[in-house]
């Protein structure tokens, strides 16, 4: 089932998240439903606390060509156990911040220590997109968006976009 994604600002993204404990079938079909909001919307990443659900749970697949076969990743519990030195600008967007794109900095390699829909954990390189997407995508765990890494002026300016954007869309829905 499609769920609906918070935008920016709400307070639930600005929280913590809660670690997951045993798997549940409702936690799976959670990141099922996860999966098919990112895939809708289309992106590449989706965090829990994005449809306003304050666990650490995340999604993604950052397979961009469609010649290539999807590669969908169910990380519950996800963390960073190493990090490279050498760093990577990409340009980043989010879900929960439309049509908002800014260059941010971040380590160019990392190795996540997950838990997989099985129960498994898992560990993994991720490097490029990847790396960026798992970082960005853990950020939202604890409550921190990619413009939290922005100057003060650039993110109140997108802050401000995005208070006008949830007006219009509420007005929409009256
Ligand atoms: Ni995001």
């Amino acid at each position: 089932m499609k769920r609906n994604i918070l935008i920016h600002p709400d307070p639930r993204l600005k929280k913590v998240c809660e670690g997951v404990g045993d798997l549940s079938d409702d936690l799976r079909s959670l990141a099922d439903d996860m999966l098919e909001t990112m895939y809708d919307a289309p992106g590449i990443g989706l965090a829990a606390p994005q449809i306003g659900v304050l666990s650490r749970l995340i999604v993604l697949d950052c397979v961009k060509a469609d010649s290539e076969a999807p590669r969908p990743l169910v990380m519950f519990n996800p963390k960073i156990i190493a990090a490279s030195d050498e760093e990577n600008v990409y340009e980043e967007g989010c879900l929960s911040i439309p049509d908002q794109y800014a260059e941010v900095t971040r380590p160019k390699v990392v190795d996540v220590e997950w838990i997989d829909r099985d129960g498994n954990v898992q560990t993994e390189t991720f490097d490029g997109l990847w790396a960026t997407c798992v970082q960005h995508e853990i950020d939202h765990l604890d409550g921190k968006l990619f413009i939290d890494y922005l100057k003060p002026l650039k993110r109140q300016m997108i802050t401000r976009k995005m208070v006008k954007l949830k007006k219009e869309l509420a007005r929409e829905k009256a």
